[in-house]
């Protein structure tokens, strides 16, 4: 069965928004609007899967979807909104509690990171988060999700959540009227060469929020000095860069540096080679120095802006959520027509 295509992606608002996110979602989902209708959630029932200080989670809400708005998606065209607002996500997440095994979930390597040696005292909301997350995407029959490498397992995850339920309620599917086939298998789109953007201190470590040392990440609201002084910092190796990607396999941090330019100059990492092979690390950091702050200066200055007029953020949140809404209800509506709940 042919699906509407439509993009769906989320971002938590959990702490600062950082290059990771910037280089392997955002702008992403910024290429993706001149192609498809888009839906870009602050997933704040994912936030609370770990303990977040209410008034910091509105602020980092609003923050993340200044930064939606400030790297340029349009949200007039584009669908921008705060997951709570939409209660059809914890709603479906429910019915996928009752899908999904407890098996699948078990796979996870992301729970296992972060739930680490304390397992017995995270919150069952961070282990049946892919559920929930499976949820925000079927609940709009998204057929492309933009994310970064770490979220590939998860996409795995909401492609046999939609697949059993099709299965499960193949007959309830067709008696009902809705086709062959109700969900989509979501495709992940995960290219370009930043998918893993790492930590600026270790290339054998993603870089994430969550790492204590604020050098090991640039934020997208670091001003120019802060951004140059950490790329100034960042480990690298003696040797000059080599010509060839190959060149690069044994060596993460100049991997990653070079990952950094080619995802910011709109390249790859062999033309950045061609053009800095040969090269010592003072002349290259200078470069990107150079190029992160022409890319992310003029947004962080934007998000700033933007997140002095909380009336102007959440009034986007609201219209995204009341369109978004729609789509979720109409999908939520069928739902329980194939698993058999009376509906008004
Ligand atoms: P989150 O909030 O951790 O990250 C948001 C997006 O940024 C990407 N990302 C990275 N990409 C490259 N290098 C990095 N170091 C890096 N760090 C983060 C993530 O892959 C992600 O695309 N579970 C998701 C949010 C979510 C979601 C969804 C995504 C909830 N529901 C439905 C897609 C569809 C998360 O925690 O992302």
């Amino acid at each position: 069965m042919a699906f509407k295509e439509r993009v769906f992606s989320g971002v938590q608002p959990t702490g600062n928004l950082h290059l990771g996110n910037y280089l392997g979602a955002i702008t992403k989902f910024v290429a993706l609007q001149d192609t498809y209708d888009c839906i870009y959630c602050v997933v704040d029932l994912h936030a609370i899967t770990v303990w977040q200080d209410p008034p910091d989670l509105k602020r980092t809400t609003r923050e993340v979807t200044a930064a939606f708005i400030a790297s340029g998606i349009d949200p007039k065209k584009q669908i921008i909104f705060n997951q709570s607002q939409v209660a059809e996500h914890a709603e479906l997440a429910w019915v996928f509690n009752c899908v999904a095994r407890l098996g699948w979930l078990n796979r996870m390597t992301q729970f296992k990171e972060k739930a680490g040696k304390d397992r017995e005292n995270v919150s069952v909301g961070l282990y049946a988060y892919p559920n929930l997350m499976a949820a925000d995407i079927l609940v709009y029959r998204a057929t492309h999700v933009p994310v970064g490498e770490d979220q590939k397992q998860h996409l795995e995850l909401s492609r046999d959540i939609a697949q059993k339920f099709n299965v499960d309620f193949a007959t309830s599917i067709t008696s009902n009227g809705y086709g062959e086939v109700f969900f989509p298998l979501p495709e992940p789109i995960i290219q370009g060469p930043a998918t893993r953007v790492m930590s600026l201190r270790d290339g054998s470590k993603k870089m994430s929020k969550s790492e204590p040392s604020d050098y090991s990440r640039i934020n997208l609201t670091d001003d120019a000095d802060t951004i140059a002084q950490k790329i100034r910092k960042a480990k690298t190796d003696p040797e000059a860069l080599p010509s060839e990607e190959e060149g690069l396999k044994p060596r993460p941090e100049a991997e990653n540096l070079v990952g950094i330019y080619a995802a910011l100059q709109g390249t790859d990492k062999a033309s950045v080679l061609r053009e800095f092979g040969g090269s010592q690390f003072s002349v290259f950091k200078s470069a990107l120095v150079d190029l992160s702050v022409a890319k992310l200066g003029p947004i962080g200055s934007e998000m700033k802006k933007l997140v002095q007029d909380p009336v102007y953020i959440d009034s986007i949140l609201a219209d995204g959520s009341a369109r978004a809404s729609v789509i979720a209800g109409e999908t939520m509506k069928a739902v329980k027509d194939i698993v058999g709940f009376v509906r008004r």
